[in-house]
């Protein structure tokens, strides 16, 4: 079993470069499906999302390979229209392939997707939205039997709730219906710009992406392509935090500073200081934070439900007490019984957490239980005094590439161990 063992205390310097964004990666991976066409994605990073990602493109009979930090996706040829449990099982963003399918054959046969366990994650929204689109949908032993009888037709679509994978995948349904499609209170997040911009690059025409009004014009004829994924900005965050806890000085470079807007006056607030030149971010954090009155997770451009956790642990080494309410996700507050060892002063009553801040957390034995609980362990670790041991890295590496390295560049003490070698 994977460890990353941490020595505390080691203030983080340096400058370092974002990785590409998982969240964007994944819709554009799939979206790649259903051009016909090659795609080259580039920096698309190396992670085991990513990864399954690609074992579903090649299960359904597309090439993919990596070739630098680019992802090339060929997908003249593909001949299934099923994904097995297994591969629906490795991430929740498998579910993104369904609009893929049903572009590309009108059909899609799979079952309920894996992930993170950070609540129920329905996906009620997805189905009503492709019914509007013309799918139907039948559950069988378990599987979910997606087609279009009539074709798929382009329609308007009004979600309940702005849900990112929702809107996503009206978007790429969308993209082979017949006529133009309208998504009204869709997902502002920037994948969906991205994902956006990756489809009409590749000849469809999609306006509105970034408003709460997304409008889809089919593509005519697919063409190839080369795409540069946008910088992941839940990572850079990731990043500003570890640098903020150790009072720490750190650029970020190709940080994407448009997409921080919801999450640097929280750093702000804290007492560190941040400034913007062109694509690079420096934070400076004082010597001790400051805590922050209210934290309220929300769709973008709202505080990100994914920093919800660092920026916990942020609050948990401030001086005063924050408030936290996850209003996106019913089950994310799973690492704070962690931090809770690690001496983390923290009450949660549902949805709210009350974080007193501390001095000082002390090294433990603590397990990510999620990808961005995990990561911010790993965060708490970097501060506290003595040695930090996270197990179950699996979560961490869905999202994180090459995390203890980077981290290690900014000085960081941490390693990798395999506990079975020891
Ligand atoms: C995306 O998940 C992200 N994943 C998540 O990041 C992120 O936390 C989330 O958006 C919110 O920003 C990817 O982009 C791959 P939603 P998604 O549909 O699309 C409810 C990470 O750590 N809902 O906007 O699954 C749902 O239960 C991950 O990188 C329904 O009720 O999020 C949740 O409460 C974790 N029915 C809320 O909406 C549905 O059919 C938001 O979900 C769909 C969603």
């Amino acid at each position: 079993m994977e460890q990353l063992v941490i020595e505390g205390g080691r203030r983080l310097e340096g400058e370092l470069e974002v990785q590409g964004s998982k969240n964007s990666a994944l819709p554009i991976l799939a979206a790649a499906a259903v051009t016909g066409e090659t795609s080259i994605l580039r920096h698309c990073p190396r992670l085991r999302d990513t990864d399954a990602a690609m074992r579903i493109l090649r299960y359904i009979g597309c090439e993919a390979e990596r070739a630098g930090d680019a992802v090339i996706v060929r997908s003249d040829a593909p001949k299934r229209w099923d994904i097995p449990d297994d591969l629906m099982r490795e991430m929740r963003s498998s579910i993104i392939f369904l609009g893929a399918l049903l572009s590309r054959f009108g059909r899609a046969e799979l079952s309920a997707p894996g992930g993170c366990d950070i609540g129920l994650r329905p996906i009620d929204l997805h189905l009503s939205a492709l019914s509007a689109l013309g799918v139907q949908t039948e559950e069988r032993c378990g599987r979910l039997c997606c087609s279009a009888p009539n074709g798929l037709r382009g329609a308007s679509v009004t979600l309940p709730f702005p849900s990112v994978g929702a809107t996503e995948n009206a978007m790429l349904c969308a993209v082979c219906a017949d006529g133009e499609t309208v998504i009204r209170n869709a997902a502002r997040e920037p994948e969906i710009c991205d994902l956006a911009a990756f489809l009409t690059g590749s000849g469809a025409n999609v306006r509105g992406a970034g408003t709460d009004t997304v409008t889809v014009s089919p593509a005519e004829t697919f063409r190839a392509t080369e795409y540069t994924i946008m910088p992941d900005r839940i990572m850079a965050a990731s990043f500003l935090a570890a640098a903020a806890v150790t009072g720490g000085k750190v650029c970020l470079r190709r940080a994407a500073p448009q997409y921080l807007v919801p999450v640097l006056p929280y750093f702000e607030q804290t007492g560190c200081v941040i400034k913007v030149s062109g694509e690079d971010v420096l934070l400076h954090a004082p010597n001790r934070l400051r805590s922050v009155r209210l934290v309220r997770t929300m769709p973008y451009p709202g505080f990100p439900t994914d920093f919800q956790a660092s920026a916990m642990v942020m609050a948990a080494l401030s001086q005063g007490t924050s408030v936290f309410v996850e209003t996106i996700f019913e089950n994310r507050y799973r690492h704070v019984p962690e931090l809770q060892r690690m001496g983390a002063h923290i009450t949660v009553h549902n949805s709210v957490a009350v974080v007193e801040g501390v001095p000082e957390l002390c090294g433990a034995a603590v397990q990510a239980t999620d990808l961005r609980g995990g990561a911010a362990l790993v965060t708490a670790g970097l501060a506290a005094r003595g040695v930090t041991r996270v197990s179950c890295v699996g979560h961490i590496d869905r999202g994180c590439e090459r995390f203890e390295y980077n981290l290690a560049l900014l000085g960081a003490g941490i390693r990798r161990i395999d506990t079975d070698m020891e």
